[in-house]
């Protein structure tokens, strides 16, 4: 059959900060699959354990004698079946054996050596002829916190999201807009600002919280008018690295600023209301499913999304599903290791009516396949920065199958905000 796994090659490769990640090569008899794995700097204590004792290097020798001898010979059609035997040769729950990175790596490749093999793009292999919605893309404009380490606002990302947007094209050229337009205003404002970008590509920039949050606003307002529709704005506060349990407060370093949870809580619900915001992730710490759920009650017409909360796992998710904390969840498919791990949570989170949002890491390669599980999996958003090469990537890869759908191309449905 065409289909049947022939070979895996593995091998070291960089990410966008120089980091080793592992690559996976997948040959069929017909096709070919390759993925890389990406990383994250502010990782949530559930994810899965990225590399086996030894790192990248040891992946690999992993995938050579362990995994290439039961997967050669498999048919690359029953991903099911491939990311079981992962679980299995694994036999970890955390994927510490072989490394989630490296099932990642393969089960990725999997799927795109089986859609190449049956001569189809792999959102269309994956989500059907049905699959036809782009997702809106959600982008870092300001780096802080974890991902900016030094003279920056506390908080870790403030993002945009042009909701308004008709077409795919259209909200990346609007985000860029944002982008390029705060980049412009912090010119004036700091003369010491060098125009340093984080790994997302967002302004590093030596500013408060608020101010951020303004420029932001005044960008997204700006674009607005320009392009003719609504360019959101939200913010990822990445709590779990704000919070310090032994004095159980948010530190915010900066602004010299300590909250316990119910003034976090007050904290987020003033900034909903007076920046009209979209989107937020991570208001609390990976624990606090109650104030997530607490914010979710009092919050109008803002999607709450749990990142270190949830980490892409079922068990979690349903946890909060049960309280009703948050209404959004990130996906980020190397958070649980394989291709089926993170749609099952896709599926769960649909079931329950949370919005999922995939999404990159901050330390990431060129590596595309996320635009495609993004319309396969109907995810009504990416979250993939805005500029970046890693970034880019992922957003020309979108822009390309806007374009393949050509008249059967729609925006996804988002709650009204
Ligand atoms: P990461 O964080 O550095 O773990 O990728 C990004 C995020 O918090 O969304
Ligand atoms: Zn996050």
């Amino acid at each position: 059959m065409s289909t049947i796994i022939e070979d895996i090659i593995a091998r070291k490769v960089f990410n966008n900060r120089g980091e080793e990640t592992i690559e996976v090569d997948i040959i069929t008899t017909s096709g070919f699959g390759r993925a890389s794995a990406p990383a994250g700097k502010s990782r949530g204590h559930s994810e899965v354990i990225y590399y086996p004792q030894g790192g990248v290097d040891q992946a690999v020798k992993k995938v050579e004698e362990l995994v290439a001898p039961e997967l050669i010979g498999m048919n690359a059609d029953f991903q099911e079946e491939i990311d079981r035997t992962l679980h299995d040769l694994d036999g970890s729950k955390d994927f510490k054996v072989l490394g989630g990175n490296t099932a990642f790596a393969i089960s990725l490749a999997n799927a795109e050596a089986s859609a190449n093999s049956n001569n189809l793009l792999l959102f269309h292999y994956l989500g059907g002829h049905v699959a036809r919605e782009l997702p809106y893309p959600l982008g870092n404009t300001i780096s802080g916190g974890q991902h900016a380490q030094g003279k920056s606002p506390d908080i870790q990302e403030f993002l945009a999201l042009p909701h308004g947007a008709e077409s795919f094209l259209e909200a990346a050229a609007a985000n860029v807009q944002v982008h390029s337009k705060i980049g412009n205003i912090l010119r004036r404002k700091d003369k010491s600002f060098n125009a340093g970008r984080s790994d997302e590509g967002a302004w590093i920039a030596n500013i408060d919280s608020s101010v951020a949050l303004d420029i932001l606003a005044k960008a997204s307002e700006e674009t607005s008018s320009e392009s003719g529709f609504e360019c959101g704005m939200g913010i990822d506060l990445a709590s779990s690295s704000l919070w310090n349990a032994k004095a159980k407060r948010y530190i915010y370093g900066r602004e010299k600023k300590k909250r316990n949870s119910g003034e976090q809580l007050d904290f987020i619900l003033d900034l909903i209301k007076k920046y009209h915001l979209v989107y937020i992730e991570d208001p609390f710490n990976e624990e606090d499913f109650e104030s997530f759920a607490e914010l979710t009650k009092k919050a109008e017409n803002c999607l709450i999304c749990g990142d270190d909360l949830f980490t892409t796992n079922v068990e979690r998710l349903n946890r909060g599903v049960k309280v009703n904390a948050g209404n959004a969840v990130i996906i980020k498919v190397n958070q649980v290791g394989t291709l089926t791990d993170a749609w099952e949570t896709v599926d769960l989170a649909k079931r329950n009516g949370y919005v999922p949002v995939l999404s990159h890491r901050s330390g990431d390669t060129c590596d595309w396949h996320m635009a495609h599980l993004a319309v396969a999996f109907r995810c009504p958003i990416i979250k993939t920065g805005v500029i970046e090469g890693s970034r880019v990537a992922k957003i020309n890869e979108l822009i390309r199958i806007e374009e393949f759908l050509g008249d059967r191309a729609e925006m996804a449905v988002l709650p009204r905000f």
